[in-house]
């Protein structure tokens, strides 16, 4: 057992050599690591650090990657060692910013298995969630892949889908909004990369601190819940820009700009869930997630000039200013869907995505997106098979997600660039706090 000492900030661990139940602290190539933990080499720069995607952060990285010959690396970078508490009103992983890797992935459960076998996996999960994003070792499954690195402001978020409730003995506490979403014009989605049982998104700022967790989770799942299907995605690495910005898609697009913020009026009333009418209890302070696996026409897309990609969206590629801007405006410009050009037409197209997608245009509708994007390869065409794995998450699909895609699907520019492929709706329970476990409030309450 390691001896851990908090002193405010900063812990300090001293090892015995154990990494939890998997024998003496290892190298990834298996050679001892001079009796150091994974949590020892987070040192005291990360506890409780966000990570402020400095140039430096980055640089920092390069101390996780020592040879196991080389001499103790010491505390793991900055980047490496910041820390994102899994415990906590909201589960992690909706309001902090993206990481540079995730890791979707949904599992159905095992025939027979039913509201105890579940009730045991998700404290199981949750236990080892929140010893990873704490930087220490699983306890069951631990197979070193993440030794040297510190947490990398790890976040592990659980969802259940619609088909969970049925198969648990469940039926009567499912939400009425988890409803399956309506199929909308242009689908072309295959069922076996989407919906699921259970949906679990990792986001690291390390991809094999993201792997790592994905594998332990599904191996501690074995005998109740099986993978069905899995997408890795990625978003800008902390430290790559000289400044914080928002990140951009594969269509070179700023992607995120006039996402609801924190501290906004009404901000939670839009993301979080609350209970009263068809809204469960249980569900309080939770969230909907809307996954979709979106396939950018990226051929397509790159033959179009660069006043017509602008034109697609309604803002400028190389700032993101909306083209109701003036030439010194920007990305936080706000957008004037009335303003007109020189020869009167708008200066948003009236099929532009920020303005079919707009708030004003759907009663309000709004919806946090936090979407990364993926890269798997070429198609038989030989097309890249890319683009932006869609995470949105609201307090209520029916007034989020459902009406906006409608509109979109008939009447955006953008959607002639885009498939998509496929699709998950997921109920997102609310934080566990210190000792529970995510879903305590659906099983027990
Ligand atoms: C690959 C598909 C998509 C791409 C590349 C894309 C890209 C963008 C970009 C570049 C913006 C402007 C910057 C910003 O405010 O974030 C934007 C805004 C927005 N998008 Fe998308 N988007 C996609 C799919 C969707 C989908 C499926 C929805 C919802 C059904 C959606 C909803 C929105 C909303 C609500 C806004 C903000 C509009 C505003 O109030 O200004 N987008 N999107």
């Amino acid at each position: 057992m390691d001896r851990t000492t908090s002193t405010g900030s900063t812990t300090n661990t001293e090892s015995t050599g154990s990494t939890g139940s998997t024998g003496p602290a290892r190298t990834a190539a298996g050679a001892p690591h001079r009796g150091v933990t994974r949590r020892a080499l987070l040192g005291t720069a990360g506890a409780g650090l966000v990570v402020g995607a400095s140039a430096g952060a980055a640089g920092a990285v390069a101390l996780d990657r020592a040879p196991a010959a080389a001499p103790d690396p010491g505390p793991a970078g900055a980047l490496g060692a910041a820390r994102r508490p899994f415990h906590g009103e909201h589960q992690a992983g909706i309001l902090d910013p993206q990481q540079a890797r995730v890791q979707l992935a949904a599992f159905d459960l095992a025939a027979g298995a039913g509201r105890d076998a579940l009730r045991a996996l998700l404290r199981r999960w949750s236990r080892t969630a929140a010893r990873l994003t704490a930087g220490e070792p699983a306890e069951e499954f631990e197979n070193q892949v993440a030794l040297d690195a510190g947490p990398c402001s790890l976040t592990v978020t659980f969802g259940f889908g619609a088909t969970l409730f049925d198969k648990a003995g469940l039926a009567d506490r499912r939400p009425a909004a988890l409803e399956p979403l309506p199929a909308f014009p242009a689908d072309a989605l295959d069922p076996a990369r989407g919906d699921g049982d259970l949906f679990v998104q990792i986001g690291a700022d390390d991809a094999l601190v993201a792997v790592h967790a994905l594998r332990v989770l599904q191996r501690q799942a074995a005998g109740t819940a099986a993978l069905r299907w899995q997408s890795a995605g990625f978003a800008r690495t902390p430290g790559a820009t000289a400044h914080p910005m928002t990140g951009r898609n594969l269509m070179g697009q700023i992607d995120g700009t006039n996402n609801p913020k924190p501290g906004e009026d009404g901000f939670a009333g839009k993301v979080f869930c609350a209970a009263g009418g068809d809204r469960p209890a249980w569900l309080a302070g939770g969230s909907y997630l809307v996954f979709r696996r979106i396939r950018m026409l990226l051929d397509t897309w790159e033959a179009l000039p660069l006043d017509r990609q602008e034109r697609v969206i309604g803002r400028r590629k190389s700032d993101g200013a909306p083209l109701s801007a003036p030439a010194s405006g920007g990305e936080s410009t706000p957008v004037d869907l009335a303003a007109q050009g020189p020869d009167g037409s708008l200066a948003i197209p009236s099929d532009a995505h920020i303005r079919v997608a707009a708030p004003a245009a759907n009663g309000g509708a709004a919806m946090l997106r936090r979407g990364f994007s993926y890269h798997d390869g070429l198609l038989a065409d030989g097309s890249p098979d890319a683009g932006l794995l869609f995470l949105a998450f609201q307090a209520d699909p029916r007034q989020g997600f459902t009406p906006v895609q409608r509109k979109l699907s008939r009447g955006d520019g953008l959607s002639r660039f885009l498939r998509h492929e496929a699709s998950g709706l997921y109920a997102v329970p609310p934080g566990a706090p210190q000792g529970g476990y995510v879903g305590q409030t659906l099983l027990e309450d």
